[in-house]
């Protein structure tokens, strides 16, 4: 790889979108359709390693996306892949639950300080969407309290946009603006009586917003207005969790959930959700009938389990802040010796890099596609993700190439 410019999308990469095109409505849909945020980046990927990705057409790119979250210690991670190959050689769909769901439950209740025991999904809108139901049985009551613009998954009760949800699928929404606590004394007296539950991020991680850490006060005011109405705190740890803290995100402020709702990085990139919560809520989570076909499979407790274990050493949490801290105060040092004004928002973990006045992403995405075609992968309007296989080489290398990047956007 170099860092001289290639030319945008691959021969391969065409053609299989052209394939793509004919059976797959819109090409691809969701989050990983590339067409919604890029001129430039593949859509189509066939290996990851380490903090590298590789696309269709062999083109390598050092990865500041991570599956977009799942992975936490690396693409391919070796005590993970020997988890996972173990697991699939004795079976993974079996006509029971492995054992080694009754050990990763185990091993998060002895992790997570706010766990008395853990229920598992397959991913993080089946969590949140769990959580819910949940608090809804424990409380007999109907309302649900999000921020606005807060993304809690891909399912019709939270769904930000899209077609086909109706006025009712979301009737029982309440909402309040992140860290503004009046916001949401106000939304809990809109609720009344009839609150179950009030949901909330680690942190806003908005898409297409500068992202913005929680405000102490704002939590503890939170869990003081759940104890108040007897809500259910719901922390919606699927995209943080883990990366920050591995007792839950909020852990080093004092303030615990009654239920939290986890997922992406449980374990390194295998399909598993969980959802955590405190022995007051054990009776309701026994009353509540939730399963699917593939959510006894044997094979992503195990790389849970494998991923977890590894977390726990205590060397991929500092490993992953480092080099954050190194990726922040590099790009800071280069925009300013290129005379652009950026803001870098969020934890050094889950960095985004705006541009001052550019509301509309627009430089953004000009300087992601120029990362791109230099062989970074990196998104223009949605947080990044550090893993902790970037080394400070990795990270140097990265570097290099954004800086082109910012010489590419300072001259057009
Ligand atoms: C905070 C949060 N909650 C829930 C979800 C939904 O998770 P999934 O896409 O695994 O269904 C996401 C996904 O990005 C998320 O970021």
């Amino acid at each position: 790889m170099t860092t001289t410019q290639r030319s945008a999308l691959g021969a391969r990469e065409l053609a299989l979108r052209e394939r793509a095109n004919g059976v797959i409505p819109g090409g691809m849909y969701g989050h990983m359709n590339v067409q919604a945020f890029s001129s430039v980046h593949p859509q189509f990927m066939v290996s990851g390693d380490g903090c590298r990705v590789t696309d269709a057409d062999g083109r390598e790119y050092l990865d500041l996306m991570c599956g977009w979250g799942p992975v936490i210690l690396g693409h391919r991670h070796s005590a993970v892949t020997s988890a996972i190959v173990d697991q699939l050689g004795r079976g993974d769909c079996l006509d029971g639950t492995s054992p080694v769901a009754v050990e990763f439950a185990e091993l998060l209740v002895d992790t997570i300080p706010s766990a008395d025991w853990a229920m598992f999904v397959k991913n993080g809108s089946d969590a949140t969407t769990t959580c819910v139901t949940l608090a809804r049985a424990a409380t007999g009551r109907a309302k649900v309290m999000v921020a606005h613009g807060a993304y809690h998954g891909a399912v019709p009760w939270c769904a930000l946009r899209g077609a086909g949800i109706v006025a009712q699928d979301q009737a029982n929404l309440v909402h309040y603006e992140y860290n503004d606590l009046a916001s949401a004394h106000w939304a809990a007296d809109e609720a009344g009586a009839d609150l179950a539950a009030i949901v909330v991020c680690p942190m806003r991680h908005d898409i297409r917003c500068e992202q913005e850490l929680v405000d102490p006060e704002f939590a503890r005011g939170l869990r003081a207005l759940a104890d108040r109405t007897g809500a259910v705190l719901i922390l919606d740890d699927v995209r943080c969790g883990f990366r920050l803290d591995l007792g839950g995100s909020w852990e080093p402020l004092g303030v615990r959930p009654d239920l939290s709702a986890w997922s992406k990085a449980i374990a390194n990139g295998q399909a598993l959700g969980a959802i955590t919560g405190t022995e007051a809520l054990r009776d309701a989570a026994r009353s509540i009938y939730i399963t699917g076909s593939f959510w006894y499979a044997a094979v992503p407790f195990a790389a849970g389990l494998a991923t977890l274990t590894e977390l726990r050493k205590g060397e991929a949490l500092p490993r992953i802040a480092a080099a954050g801290t190194r990726l922040r105060e590099g790009l800071a040092s280069q925009a300013a010796s290129h005379g652009l004004e950026i803001r870098q928002t969020g934890p050094v973990q889950m960095p985004l890099l705006s541009f001052a006045g550019d509301v509309e992403f627009r430089t953004s995405t000009a300087w992601a596609e120029a990362a791109a075609v230099r062989g970074v992968y990196l998104h223009p309007w949605h947080n990044w993700f550090l893993s902790a296989a970037h080394t400070d080489d990795d990270i140097d290398a990265i570097l290099q190439r954004t800086d082109d990047a910012f010489t590419a956007v300072s001259r057009s």
